[in-house]
């Protein structure tokens, strides 16, 4: 089966709970899991970094309803590309709290606050699958 991956950057267009995050997980995971797509999302500093990986149909069918959700705004794409495997393959959307357990500090990235804008795909890439990481142990 052909596989693509798509990871984009945008910023809350008002703050969120994390009643209003399980919320939207929640339509996320079982839209997701119909789709065949699986991935992962972290917020921090009122940004989004989301990768999201399946068939490249259902992941152009999800990211046009992403670019219209009014939750969020400034959309930016940092890679849409064919992948060999997913790397995230038991989350129909993973979710980590950016800064949480050390992840800053590992990601080698600026502390102080999250700007997923100003990073290369290879970094947040790396990012997203250093948290997938950490969850797996977390639910080992
Ligand atoms: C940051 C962010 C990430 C999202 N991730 C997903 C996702 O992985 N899967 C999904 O089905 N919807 C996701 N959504 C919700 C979609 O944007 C959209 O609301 C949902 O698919 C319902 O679309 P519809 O209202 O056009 O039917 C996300 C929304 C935001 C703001």
């Amino acid at each position: 089966m052909k596989l693509v991956e798509l990871i984009y950057t945008s910023r809350m267009t008002a703050p969120m709970s994390m009643t209003d995050i399980v919320h939207l997980l929640d339509g996320a995971r079982s839209h997701n899991t119909r789709e065949g797509l699986t991935g992962m999302l972290t917020f921090g500093s009122e940004s989004f970094l989301q990768a999201i990986e399946g068939p490249p149909d259902a992941v152009n069918r999800l990211y046009a309803r992403i670019l219209r959700d009014p939750r969020h705004t400034r959309v930016m794409l940092l890679g849409y590309r064919p992948i060999p495997h997913r790397r995230f393959s038991t989350w129909a959307m993973g979710f980590y709290a950016y800064g949480l357990d050390g992840s800053l500090a590992r990601s080698g990235l600026p502390h102080d606050r999250f700007d997923p804008e100003s990073m290369s795909l290879d970094q947040a890439v790396a990012l997203l699958a250093d948290m997938a990481t950490q969850m797996e142990f977390a639910t080992a």
